[in-house]
């Protein structure tokens, strides 16, 4: 029960009126603002919060972060540990169902996703009439909405046996779908996935494949590939992740909401940024001086892309994870020559009053799109990797959602500031 300290007292000083909300788990419910009003016609107050700066939109066990610590923990286990310890699968269970999966559970479900990455012909021909040019998180984006349409049982919402199936398929294909887009845009054959290699083995594969069949992934770019997918795999309620909960509220199949997600991932301010880093690291290195850049950045001409975050205001834990895993790359593939100046634009943002200040630290884009290239992959396909990698966290917040009794159809309010009733104007009297 509600202890009195456990509220907060209000006073409308427009009434004189004092009311008491209740305070739980650090937050006032804001329907209980809507008692406050000066007249029984009025509406009651409201809170106004463009992009939700402070607004819960949900309660959820899945992913804990703390951005003024750099604390990120899926499931309650550190993100350190998970990258060091688990697989990218591994962890897709676990944001899933709470818990670490059993030997026998954990290889059932292997075998599932894997079994489940093969995609239909008519997919293949979907992709194949796109451009080649076509930018491939604009093909993922149609490819997964088409994928839906083959599944008209993803409507039943109630059935927990056909979620399973549809969340299996999602992280089985986004991976098939990837390496497809990469190999049409390359004008390339597409190599199917072999049932008896692993995920990310088998997406490396995929890509790379020669008509010889000689390619076989070196195992540490297998590795760091899997800690690459495990680092993105959640991030509570960001921009795609609450894409996907507010087209998923309407009931919509997953498909669909899963298609949402990755729309707003494909932005330059969210998925987007690690291509932009890489095109701003080519600018730089192609003659503009990286003093020229910063003092343009400073000037708000641009932006540093890969720093800042709307909740890390310190040190992205993911990005230090990403340091490492490029040693580990670049010991493979040599080291990539813009590694040297994203080092230097690092250190000099970070002893910068600018970035001191707005607390702005690279986040996990800075480096990820350095391995990527090193892996052999052009920038647009970059944003994809990340769609792969986040595809479970979409899921396991999708799944949370729909179990969710508080939630409904999501649906914010407005504060109306447009023109008052008028008169519709004749054409000749305009
Ligand atoms: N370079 C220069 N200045 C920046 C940057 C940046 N990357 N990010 C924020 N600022 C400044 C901004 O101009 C503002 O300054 P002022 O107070 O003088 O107006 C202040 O810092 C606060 O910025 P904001 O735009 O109010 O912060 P936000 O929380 O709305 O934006 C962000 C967060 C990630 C969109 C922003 O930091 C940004 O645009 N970063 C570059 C893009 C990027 O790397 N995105 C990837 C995010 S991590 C992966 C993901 O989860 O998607």
């Amino acid at each position: 029960m509600t202890s009195k300290s456990d509220s907060l007292t209000i006073t409308d000083n427009r009434t004189g009126t004092s009311y008491e909300v209740p305070i739980s788990e650090e937050t006032i419910r804001a329907t209980d603002l809507r008692q406050i009003k000066t007249s029984d016609e009025e509406f009651g107050l409201m809170t106004y919060d463009p992009a939700y700066m402070n607004t819960a939109s949900c309660r959820s066990a899945v992913t804990y972060l703390d951005g003024d610590n750099g604390v990120l923990r899926y499931r309650g286990y550190p993100i350190e540990q998970l990258a060091d310890k688990s697989s990218f699968l591994e962890v897709a269970l676990l944001l899933l169902d709470g818990e670490l999966p059993s030997k026998a559970a954990l290889e059932a479900w292997e075998k599932d996703v894997v079994a489940a990455m093969p995609v239909p012909d008519h997919i293949e021909k979907f992709i194949e009439a796109f451009p080649r040019d076509a930018h491939p998180m604009a093909m993922l984006l149609a490819a997964i909405a088409a994928l839906g349409a083959n599944h008209p049982e993803a409507v039943d919402l109630t059935d927990d046996a056909v979620q399973r199936t549809q969340i299996i398929n999602i992280i089985g294909k986004i991976a098939t779908l990837g390496a497809y887009l990469y190999r049409h845009s390359k004008g390339l054959p597409f190599v199917k996935p072999d049932t008896s290699k692993g995920y990310s083995e088998n997406f490396l594969t995929m890509l790379y494949q020669d008509d010889k069949g000689s390619y076989t992934p070196d195992p540490h770019l297998v590795h760091a590939l899997d800690v690459l997918l495990i680092l993105h795999a959640d991030h509570e309620q960001n921009c795609s992740t609450s894409a996907v909960r507010s087209v998923g509220s309407s009931q919509v199949d997953v498909y669909s909401a899963v298609a949402a997600g990755i729309a707003a991932l494909y932005g330059p301010l969210h998925g987007g940024a690690n291509e932009a880093v890489l095109k701003m690291l080519r600018r730089i290195e192609g003659g503009q001086s990286a003093e020229e850049f910063m003092n343009g950045v400073k000037e708000g001409k641009e932006r540093l892309m890969g720093f800042g975050h709307r909740v890390y205001k310190n040190y992205d834990p993911r990005a230090r994870i990403i340091k490492k895993a490029c040693d580990e790359v670049f010991a493979v593939t040599g080291v990539n020559p813009l590694l040297d100046l994203a080092t230097k634009l690092e250190e000099t943002a970070l002893a910068d009053d600018y970035f001191v200040q707005r607390k702005l630290y690279p986040n996990v884009d800075f480096y990820s799109g350095l391995i990527y290239e090193a892996l052999g992959l052009p920038a647009e396909m970059f944003t994809v990797m990340f769609a792969i990698g986040r595809a479970p966290g979409w899921l396991a917040q999708w799944y949370e959602m729909i179990h969710d009794k508080e939630q409904k159809i999501s649906r914010p309010r407005q504060i109306f500031i447009g023109s008052d009733e008028r008169d519709y104007v004749e054409m000749d009297a305009r």
